[in-house]
């Protein structure tokens, strides 16, 4: 009897064994397809091209100090060395500028794909009567791809509009006075 209950439950056993292993195979395949293209989101009316490289983009400029990083990477996960974000971006009080490329600057990843923006919060302005939420505007490229255009917003902000995309939103640590964020961009080399 006792031998009986072990023989029949083999099969059961064998079915939950490989059941185990094809369904961990197939979240290894999913893994490795998971550089989705980074959502784009409209250019907005403020783009000036021919910004210069910088180290940082808020500099001279009082505020709120803003760091975010992360890789840039083409859909199959690969590093793209060398890639790089344009930045621009309103004061604290919600201005643009548009002398001498203030808040407006290329930030160049490293060999790996690696970059950091290093700049200050920006603030809210009124677009049609209604405050758009605090955002970066940023064209990621390869050194000679088309740029991918988009938006990035931060988390818990009252003002998220139609536009806002939850992929796009940043979660932000802060330390040392200094708030923190990383974000990978996948774009098309
Ligand atoms: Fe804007």
């Amino acid at each position: 009897m006792f031998n009986r209950v072990i023989v029949s439950a083999v099969p059961i056993i064998v079915v939950l064994v490989l059941g185990s292993v094809l369904w961990q195979y197939d979240g290894m395949s999913n893994s490795d397809n998971s550089c989705v293209l980074t959502a784009e989101n409209p250019e907005g009316p403020y783009y000036v091209a021919g910004a210069p490289q910088k180290e940082k983009i808020g500099e001279f400029l009082d505020g709120q100090r803003l760091i975010i990083s992360g890789n840039i990477l083409d859909d199959n996960c690969d590093p793209i060395p060398d890639a790089i974000v344009d930045i621009w971006q309103t004061d604290s009080n919600g201005e643009y500028y548009f002398k001498d490329f203030s808040l407006r600057g290329k930030v160049h990843a490293n060999e790996s794909g690696f970059y950091t923006v290093d700049t200050i919060f920006p603030g809210k302005y009124a677009d049609g009567g209604q405050f758009r939420p605090a955002h970066l505007h940023l064209k990621v490229s390869s050194p000679e791809g088309p740029p991918l255009t988009t938006q990035l917003y931060f988390a818990g902000d009252e003002h998220h509009d139609w536009l806002v995309k939850p992929s796009l939103i940043l979660e932000l640590n802060e330390m040392d006075g200094i708030k923190y964020a990383e974000f990978d961009f996948i774009i098309t080399p």
